[in-house]
């Protein structure tokens, strides 16, 4: 037996006893929307809150917050190599949109305007500009399906009916994809290639070495029964780690390869978002105890002045991360990295990617589902696959930790963008169950400064069920074919925040109503140019 599968069995005692503390498996089971969600609304509806008095004194100063300078776009967008072009194409059209270029938004036919005002009235949601820039940036079938279904918004206590619009949209298109919870490799698996419950039953009888086999060269092009046939006929090569243990029950098997965090000891790995660096240290020290010598890159989207305000130990953690040869960057925008030269020569070097909780940072007094600051959330994520294309070798992981119940970068961003640009989806697993759960999670933001998470517990988000934290794993799978350009969510135009009634807006009028939306609008504008805000 090889030093590395000595290593990987030492590790499994050390998950065996870990597993006896978290929740038995479960089967596969839908979200119920509403009640699943109501433990991070709490969480979210207090942070709200938090926000509403904080924009009051704002708002009464009149001030527009001190935003950081921006690149001129023009400048760097002619910069950006040609191979590169397609990574940071998204970016690029959303800041236009924002700022009023051609970015090729679709017009609205005089029959869909009058679909929408025609809904508006019937919904009795006249003036609500929130409803009205959900509805112009559907799709005409969606609208028309929307229509045909004789949905209405209704009245909700806590939600506006652009909320509640846009979480039924969004809860339509994931009743066609994997659920948000627990979903394991065969259950993946059985759901890419539309298998039935037979071929789930056999898939789950196979040894480690056969099910790796058929998960690896199943294409639907011959029946499934064959290439398990095929399999018992394999012999793999035994020095690969793989490839150890080729008998053990082939579930249990992939699963723990992917909970220990058995990645390709040369690959190199990328995690983006790392607020506090405790993930990435726990990473880097998995990695050397592994004798891994693929390079460890250690990202933080806050540049070091704020990281020091926020987390004193920060310049420890940077040299143990040293010590540990990782390198660390600040100021990544994993939206646009393939722009930073800190990256250059990196393309397809990335076996292994990381980003847990991403979020695209809190609008003081709108709840993240809302749909004038949600589009942040769901472009953090189809901006990030995207980018990923470019750096990530075929074959190479990706994995993003985020809660089953998320209301800002809800479940399906993650699964949706990853799937569009080629990322295979092949398991959601429980965050508790995974080698590196264990590590200071952070709000990222300037709570980390007075409200800082219990590392041992991992109760950071204290509201939130820890139960419903997921990493949703996939692996790389491009087919060479060209890509559309990538689907973005629309932003509000200025217009727009400036007519609403919604969050923060309620109670302004006049001067100061226009102020605020002056100040969001520029708020947007700087975040997608790259530059990190709050
Ligand atoms: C909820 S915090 C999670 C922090 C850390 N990953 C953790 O698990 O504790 C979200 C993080 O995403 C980062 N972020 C927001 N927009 C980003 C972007 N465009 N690129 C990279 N990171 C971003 C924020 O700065 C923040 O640190």
């Amino acid at each position: 037996m090889s030093e590395e599968e000595q290593e990987i069995l030492a590790e499994e005692e050390e998950i065996a006893e870990e597993e006896e503390q978290v929740p038995a498996e479960e089967e596969e089971e839908p979200v119920a929307d509403e009640e699943a969600f109501a433990e991070e609304e709490a969480f979210e509806e207090e942070e709200a809150v938090e926000g509403e008095e904080a924009l009051e004194e704002d708002v009464g100063e009149e001030a527009a917050d001190e935003l950081p300078e921006e690149e001129p776009e023009a400048e760097v967008e002619a910069d950006v190599e040609e191979h590169l072009k397609d990574a940071v194409d998204g970016s690029m059209r959303l800041k236009r949109l924002l700022t009023g270029g051609p970015a090729g938004k679709k017009q609205k036919t005089s029959a869909d305007e009058g679909k929408v005002r025609g809904l508006m009235m019937k919904w009795q949601v006249v003036g609500d500009s929130g409803v009205k820039h959900v509805l112009d940036n559907m799709e005409p079938a969606e609208l028309n399906a929307l229509i045909a279904s004789g949905y209405a918004p209704g009245y909700h206590a806590k939600k506006t009916p652009s909320e509640l619009l846009a979480g039924h949209l969004n809860q339509l298109k994931e009743r066609k994809m994997v659920n948000g919870q627990r979903v394991d490799i065969i259950a993946s698996f059985k759901f890419r290639w539309s298998l039935d419950m037979k071929a789930d039953q056999l898939l789950r009888t196979l040894s480690h070495k056969d099910l790796r086999y058929v998960v690896n060269n199943f294409d639907n092009s011959v029946p499934l029964e064959d290439v398990v046939n095929e399999a018992a006929l394999e012999q793999p090569e035994e020095d690969s780690t793989e490839n150890s243990a080729p008998q053990a029950p082939g579930l249990k098997a992939m699963s723990r390869f992917n909970r220990l965090e058995l990645i390709d000891p040369l690959a190199d790995c990328a995690v983006f978002g790392d607020a506090n660096l405790t993930f990435s240290m726990n990473l880097a020290r998995h990695r050397k105890h592994l004798g891994h010598v693929g390079r460890v890159i250690a990202t933080t989207f806050e540049e070091i002045g704020t990281l020091r305000e926020r987390y004193p130990e920060i310049d420890e953690s940077i040299k143990t991360l040293e010590d540990h040869h990782a390198e660390v960057y600040h100021g990544v925008d994993c939206t646009r990295f393939a722009m930073d030269s800190r990256f250059k020569g990196m393309e397809e070097s990335l076996g292994a990617v990381y980003y847990n909780y991403p979020h695209s940072g809190a609008i003081q007094g709108f709840f993240d589902s809302h749909p004038l600051v949600n589009w942040r959330h769901e472009n953090l994520m189809r901006l990030f696959f995207r980018a990923l294309r470019t750096f990530v070798k075929p074959g190479g992981w990706v994995k993003v930790a985020s809660n089953a119940g998320a209301v800002g970068v809800r479940y399906s961003y993650i699964v949706g963008s990853a799937l569009e640009n080629e990322f295979m989806h092949v398991e959601t697993m429980p965050f508790l169950e995974w080698h590196l759960h264990r590590y200071g999670r952070s709000y990222g933001d300037r709570r980390d400064t007075y409200k800082r998470p219990d590392a041992t517990n991992n109760q950071s988000y204290n509201a939130q069920s820890g139960n419903s934290d997921m990493v949703y794993c996939f692996s790389y799978a491009p087919t060479g074919k060209t890509m559309p350009p990538q689907y973005m969510a629309v932003p509000p135009s200025l217009e727009t925040l400036q007519q609403s009634k919604d969050g923060p807006f309620k109670n302004l009028v006049g001067v100061a109503k226009q102020n605020y939306a002056n100040q969001l609008h520029s708020r947007f504008v700087t975040e997608i140019s790259g530059v990190h805000v709050g």
